[in-house]
């Protein structure tokens, strides 16, 4: 009667989850406060259970940090810091613009680009990127396998040709006994490269933050002070409304505000601008993507997910970032304009700035659309207190710094010495 004892236990469990989701969709709607011009469903904040997996990149050990990896997350662990994977074999590995002393991204406000280009945006962290199902702060990529390639062989971040990057894999022997032992391959395939660090972006979750264990009931993980920040968050701040879930994102386009990116003109001082941050603007706009001209001509600012759906009504908004990890991301927003969590704070208590696309637009043909500023963003009115709440929550969101010192990269040996002989 064991397997009958057992069939009972999952059924009753199955029953358990189904009444809970009855209850979540009847009460839900009620129990939320919606803001205007707003009137979704939000996810409820809670703990992060361990990283999902793909069918397609399965891996039998879970394990995330700081726990040892697996052999898949090693080998990631590799070629996300290994120049082979670049286009010169400079400094253009994915751990030269996600950095571990740098919160797994960069401190500046732009990213470096490959050499001779500037990247137009700044870089994000990879931590935490497993729950994510829209990556960049465009929302571009679907999944971390397919956001991997298009990394490596952007013309501003790695540049690789692809022939090459597998040929150097092949000639490297202890990928060629680890590639075979993690996926079976005769010769490394460059497509189990990107599985790989795929694999290792997993493993970098933080599931054991103050928040996580408050959320899982240790009362006395986070402070009284980030306790009040919380309730904060969730009412009088309203951040709530598009930071929710586990990820604190509901992965949602908005516009709010935030000025031009520096780099972009300079700002106050046209001394400040980055040329090569300009030509990548003028170029996404433009170069490569088949725009208007009247588009090339007036667009002056980042117009974030406008580039992925040429709708004017998208223009300027960016995903919801998600904020764990946000001790060790700064500077913040898409192109790094503020430079710490409490100006972040300050810029949503007066409601936001203005940029090029909070205006109305008008086409040559006379056509017009309204500013695309997010009717939510409002004057908050904190006082010190419960901005300094609102800041202990959010550094309540990490835990370490999860630093790994770069590993010991697999050398080239040339095929005489080591091919395998049929
Ligand atoms: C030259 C710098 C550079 C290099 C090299 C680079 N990245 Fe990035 N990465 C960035 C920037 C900048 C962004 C944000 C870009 C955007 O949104 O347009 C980003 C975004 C990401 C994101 C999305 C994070 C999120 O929150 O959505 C992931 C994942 C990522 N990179 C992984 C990688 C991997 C894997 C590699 C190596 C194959 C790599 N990156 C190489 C600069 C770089
Ligand atoms: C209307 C939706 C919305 C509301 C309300 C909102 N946010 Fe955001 N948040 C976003 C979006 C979208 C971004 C990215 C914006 C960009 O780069 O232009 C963002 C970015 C951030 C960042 C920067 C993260 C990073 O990695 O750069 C922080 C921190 C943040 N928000 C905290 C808050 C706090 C605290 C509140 C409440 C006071 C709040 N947000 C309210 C949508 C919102």
């Amino acid at each position: 009667m064991k397997g009958g004892e057992k069939f009972m236990k999952s059924s009753e469990k199955l029953m358990f989850i189904l009444l809970v989701f009855a209850a979540l969709l009847i009460f839900s709607p009620a129990g939320t406060a919606h803001a205007e011009g707003d009137p979704d469903f939000d996810m409820p904040l809670g703990a992060l259970p361990p990283p999902p997996y793909p069918v397609d990149n399965p891996t039998l050990k879970k394990n995330v940090w700081p726990s040892p990896m697996g052999p898949k997350q090693e080998l990631g662990y590799l070629t996300f810091f290994d120049p082979k994977l670049s286009g010169d074999q400079g400094p253009s590995a994915c751990s030269d613009c996600h950095n571990p002393l740098q919160g797994w991204g960069t401190n500046e406000a732009h990213s470096k680009g490959y050499p001779g280009t500037a990247h137009w945006r700044n870089s994000q962290t990879i931590v935490n990127n497993a729950y994510l199902q829209k990556l960049f702060w465009g929302g571009s990529s679907p999944s971390l396998e397919a956001q991997a390639p298009s990394a490596a062989r952007a013309a501003r971040a790695g540049n690789l040709e692809r022939d090459q990057g597998e040929a150097r894999l092949r000639l490297a022997p202890e990928y060629v006994r680890r590639f075979n032992e993690v996926f079976g391959d005769r010769w490394p395939i460059l497509q189990n490269a990107w599985r790989s660090i795929a694999s290792f972006e997993r493993y970098m979750s933080q599931i054991d933050t103050p928040f996580d264990k408050y959320m899982n009931g240790d009362k006395s993980a986070m402070s009284a002070s980030a306790i009040r920040g919380l309730d904060i968050f969730k009412g009088k701040a309203n951040c709530f409304e598009c930071h929710n879930g586990p990820m604190l994102t509901d992965e949602k386009f908005y516009n709010l505000g935030v000025k031009r990116g520096e780099g972009l003109d300079g700002g106050e001082d046209p001394d400040d601008a980055m040329p090569l941050v300009q030509v990548n603007l003028r170029w996404e706009i433009y170069g490569n993507k088949g725009n208007s001209e009247w588009i090339f001509r007036s667009f002056k600012d980042d117009a974030g997910m406008w580039f992925r759906d040429k709708q004017l009504s998208s223009r300027g908004k960016f995903r919801t970032a998600p904020l764990r990890f946000t001790r060790f991301t700064a500077p913040f927003m898409h192109h790094g304009q503020l430079d710490s969590l409490r100006a972040v704070i300050d810029f949503y208590d007066r409601g936001g700035d203005e940029n090029e696309f909070t205006k109305e637009l008008i086409t040559p043909y006379g056509d017009k659309y309204p500013g695309t500023k997010s009717p939510i963003m409002k004057k908050l009115n904190l006082t010190e207190e419960e901005k300094k709440d609102l800041e202990n929550f959010l550094l309540a969101l990490t835990a370490d710094p999860m630093v790994l010192p770069t590993p010991k990269l697999p050398q080239f040996q040339a095929m005489a010495d080591w091919m395998p002989r049929k």
